[in-house]
């Protein structure tokens, strides 16, 4: 993230924001973490309910998904979450084939690879990117690491914790930093970026690992940590969807904080800085 183009007639200058590595360690990411998902949902379908502890308690799971008969006799979707009934025909539970067939699946084909039900193809895919996201992830904090991208660009300073009051006002008015500051990530931002590389992403990696029978007979701590298999498997699960809220999130931003000027910037690294008017009215 340095600065080296200025635009001096217009009140506008191109930084460039994102190195090589940081761009392509990113998209890699983005279709790790996708590809990750459906197949990590194909794999939840083969047995859609969760559990706590060691064992799977059949008659209470955590979260379970289930088709069951409406009154009038059509099929219905069912998702029991802590005991509570929802009904999510259509999408959880049972939803419909090309062809308007109701089909009993925790969940839906679009959201699954592969489309049809398949727990050993799906879980090929899980584990390739699996593979894929440890090696890219290890690239990534290398790079940040010699690169000082970590210390420089993601660790919140003094000031920045000190200004945190005024930077969580300014983002729920959706107002974005101008000049100088627009150079760098806000704390917010950083504080974000930090929590899913340092605490989210290992939590889902660590728990993925937990679930794999080799991994546990070298160490046998990792179940203990989780509390058994039933709960590492309800931990992943639990830390991917807070990823995809992450990422639902992160994308509402790139949105509303001029959606073209930072996609240009995480694929060309260069970032379009406006200038601070004279009197910004702060
Ligand atoms: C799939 C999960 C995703 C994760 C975990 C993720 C994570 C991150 C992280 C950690 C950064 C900071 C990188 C650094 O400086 O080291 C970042 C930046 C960024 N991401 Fe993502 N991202 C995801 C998906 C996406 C998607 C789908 C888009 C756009 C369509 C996107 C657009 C951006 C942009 C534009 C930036 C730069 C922000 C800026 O310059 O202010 N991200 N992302
Ligand atoms: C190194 C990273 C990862 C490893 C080692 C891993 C490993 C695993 C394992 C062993 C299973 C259970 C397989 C089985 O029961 O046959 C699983 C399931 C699953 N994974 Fe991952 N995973 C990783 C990353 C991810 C990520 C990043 C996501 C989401 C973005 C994800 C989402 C899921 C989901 C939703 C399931 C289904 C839960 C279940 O029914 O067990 N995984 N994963």
């Amino acid at each position: 993230m340095s600065q080296d183009h200025v635009d001096a007639a217009a009140p506008r200058r191109s930084i460039y924001r994102h190195a090589l590595a940081v761009r392509l360690t990113h998209w890699l990411n983005v279709l790790s973490l996708t590809l990750l998902l459906m197949s990590g949902l194909q794999i939840f379908n083969a047995h859609p309910a969760l559990y706590w502890g060691d064992k799977s308690d059949f008659e209470h799971p955590l979260l379970a998904m289930t088709a069951a008969d409406a009154p009038d006799g059509t099929g219905i979707g069912v998702t029991t979450v802590l005991g509570h009934e929802i009904t999510t025909t259509g999408v959880l539970g049972l939803s419909f084939s090309a062809n308007g067939r109701p089909v009993e699946r925790g969940f839906p084909s679009w959201a699954t690879i592969p489309s049809y039900q398949d727990l050993a193809t799906g879980r090929l895919w899980h584990f390739f990117f699996a593979w894929l996201l440890v090696l890219n992830g290890a690239a990534y904090l290398a790079y940040a690491l010699a690169s000082r991208h970590l210390g420089r660009d993601l660790l919140p300073t003094r000031h920045d914790l000190a200004h945190i009051g005024r930077s969580i006002r300014d983002h729920l008015r959706l107002r974005f930093p101008k000049g100088k500051e627009a150079e760098h990530y806000n704390v917010l931002q950083k504080l974000a970026y930090l929590l899913v590389i340092f605490v989210l992403l290992p939590l889902i990696v660590l728990a993925g690992l937990a679930m794999s029978p080799q991994i546990d007979a070298g160490f046998p701590v990792l179940l203990d940590v989780f509390g058994g298999r039933q709960s590492a498997r309800t931990v992943h699960f639990i830390a991917a969807w807070t990823l995809v809220a992450f990422v639902l999130v992160h994308l509402v931003m790139v949105l509303v904080s001029g959606v073209w000027n930072n996609l240009r910037s995480m694929i060309t690294g260069r970032y379009v800085v406006e200038e601070e008017e004279a009197s910004d009215g702060r």
